[in-house]
């Protein structure tokens, strides 16, 4: 979509605080997201608290809930719900911000290239199992929904967060941006992950506000 009257359209998805969404709902208000809207927000928990911020921005917020995760069938049929839902909103990105659930082809296919993701650990360009670090240093790449308590586990110097787009490959996709975030002595899961997250929500911002005013996704 190019600059035009019509606002650029995104659509979030959650699992939980939702304090990258709020990032970006403040953006939005500030005004620092050009001519875009955040139109809809879906979360898989209904007592995510993202939730509450969106509704508490007029923004629509649904629950769709997946019941039976392990069963093929009934997850197929939770992704087509869920494409569904954010299909009517027609937008032009998918930020998944906290959102917890592997997306299949089910989804993605409906929306190619429109969906990017945030991970708090450091991926590399290749999609490969190391990252090298500004400094040289080669650190495993993490991946999965453990990622700031395996840096902490494995004493990393440093860990940090992407922002790439959405392949089937489970945390892979090409990468947008990066971010270092140094491990402090004494750093707990809990302490490391919020610095993380306060560089991650400067990250998402520029990142959407990048994909705007290009116009794509
Ligand atoms: C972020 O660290 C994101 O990278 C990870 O989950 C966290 C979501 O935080 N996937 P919040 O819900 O935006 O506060």
């Amino acid at each position: 979509m190019s600059a035009s009257a019509q606002p650029y359209q995104i659509a979030v998805l959650i699992s939980g605080s939702g304090s990258n969404l709020q990032a970006l709902l403040d953006a939005q208000q500030a005004g620092d997201l050009g001519n875009a809207e955040i139109v809809l927000v879906v979360s898989d928990r209904a007592d995510a608290y993202g939730l509450q911020r969106a509704l508490k921005r007029r923004v629509a917020a649904a629950f769709i809930p997946l019941r039976h995760p392990r069963d093929p069938a009934a997850r197929a049929a939770w992704e087509r719900r869920l494409a569904d839902v954010v299909a009517a909103f027609a937008p032009d990105l998918i930020v998944l911000a906290g959102f917890m659930r592997v997306l299949s082809p089910v989804f993605l296919d409906r929306f190619p290239d429109r969906v990017i993701n945030q991970h708090p650990a450091l991926l590399p360009d290749d999609g490969g199992d190391t990252f090298v670090t500004s400094r040289g240093i080669v650190i495993p790449a993490l991946r999965g929904a453990h990622v700031v308590a395996d840096a902490i586990r494995l004493g990393l110097p440093v860990t940090g967060c992407t922002i790439h787009r959405v392949t089937p490959a489970v945390d892979d996709g090409p990468v947008l941006a990066r971010a270092e975030v140094p491990v402090l002595p004494g750093d707990d899961e809990a302490t490391l992950h919020e610095r993380i997250k306060d560089v991650e929500h400067r990250l998402i911002v520029e990142v959407v506000a990048r994909l705007v005013r290009e116009g794509r996704q």
